[in-house]
């Protein structure tokens, strides 16, 4: 069976912008939040607490979280902006400005976990711990994501079991929910079945599991519907397909919010998105970076 109704976890504002070569003027991120809280969406993942040198395109976080945060219209009652962190400077920097979700960040893989966090595996899991800890202590809830859980662009094929070792460690600190990234958009749906059997068997159901794909082969709705089937009711998309990860050189677009809620209100799933002003909110953020959305859905929508 199928869910009645589907959690978008918006990432278009962190991981789309985040991997942009130009950067968007703090005033246009805070419209982009803006307009992607009134076409609907409930989670929207504002921006990353991290240094500048590491991702400059989000060197603004404070100011654009500190904006979103005063914004009446999006920091409405149900409405919930996580931010990411890496490590406990992430943190203070992200609570002294009122943060009440945050998300650490982890790797299935060696190679990306060096290149992305300048950590081993085991390192990052030890900087992630006092985070998630304090977050606890503080009532502030931590989402865990995973990056290349179904295979990396220099280690290739990932074994489950490793996918599943890292993930479970991340939901035994203290993570409420647990993130699936296919970072390069390798995934097949048969593959991302049996990745999530492999965690209902070590103890992790598929209602702590969010799924992120990104469309790089074209898998992204394929592979979500094989999510959806197995019980998964959380599902990362961005905006207009924006993003993918400046540390990971093979990774395109996420998954398009608009191609995801055709896809899901075609199966008559409820979202709670407006897909029309979602539609334009995407053909504006397409304008202000000069060039047109790839999202299929953006496409054959537009002007209509
Ligand atoms: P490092 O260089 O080892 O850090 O980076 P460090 O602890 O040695 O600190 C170096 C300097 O940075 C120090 O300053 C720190 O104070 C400062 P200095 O003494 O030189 O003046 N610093 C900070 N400043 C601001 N905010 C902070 C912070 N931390 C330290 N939080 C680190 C280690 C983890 C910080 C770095 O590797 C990092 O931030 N990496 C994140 C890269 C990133 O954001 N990648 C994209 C997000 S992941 C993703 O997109 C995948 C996902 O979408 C899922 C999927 O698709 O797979 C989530
Ligand atoms: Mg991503």
């Amino acid at each position: 069976g199928l869910p009645e109704r589907v959690f978008i976890h918006e990432v278009g504002a962190r991981d789309g912008l985040q991997n942009e070569s130009g950067v968007v003027p703090t005033e246009a991120k805070i419209e982009f939040v803006r307009r992607l809280a009134r076409a609907g969406l409930r989670t929207i993942e504002v921006t990353s607490f991290v240094p500048p040198k590491w991702v400059p395109q989000l060197a603004d976080a404070a100011e654009v979280f500190a904006a979103v945060r005063a914004d009446v219209e999006i920091a409405a009652a149900d409405r919930r902006l996580p931010v990411l962190v890496p490590n406990e400077r992430g943190f203070d920097r992200a609570v002294e400005l009122g943060a009440d979700r945050i998300a650490v960040f982890g790797s299935a893989t060696e190679t990306f976990a060096r290149r992305n966090l300048n950590r081993t595996v085991a390192e990052s899991l030890a900087m992630f711990a006092p985070v998630v800890e304090r977050a606890g202590a503080a009532g502030i809830d931590t989402r865990g994501y995973l990056s290349m859980c179904w295979g990396d662009p220099w280690e290739g094929p990932v074994p489950l079991d490793r996918v599943v070792r890292v993930g479970k460690a991340l939901v035994e600190m203290g993570c409420s929910q647990l993130s699936l990234g296919d970072t390069i958009g390798a995934a097949t749906p048969g593959h991302v079945t049996a990745l999530l059997t492999a965690f209902a068997e070590a103890g992790v159901p598929a209602s702590r599991i969010a799924v992120h794909f990104h469309d790089s082969y074209g898998q992204a709705l394929a592979n979500t519907l094989a999510a959806l089937r197995f019980g998964v009711t959380t599902v990362d998309a961005s905006a207009g397909g924006l993003g993918g990860c400046p540390y990971a050189e093979s990774a395109t677009g996420n998954l398009a919010t608009e191609d995801l809620v055709w896809m899901l209100h075609g199966l008559g799933i409820e979202t709670g998105v407006d897909l029309g002003a979602l539609v334009a909110t995407s053909a504006w953020m397409a304008d202000l970076l000069g060039r047109p959305s790839p999202s299929r859905a953006v496409q054959a929508l537009i002007g209509k």
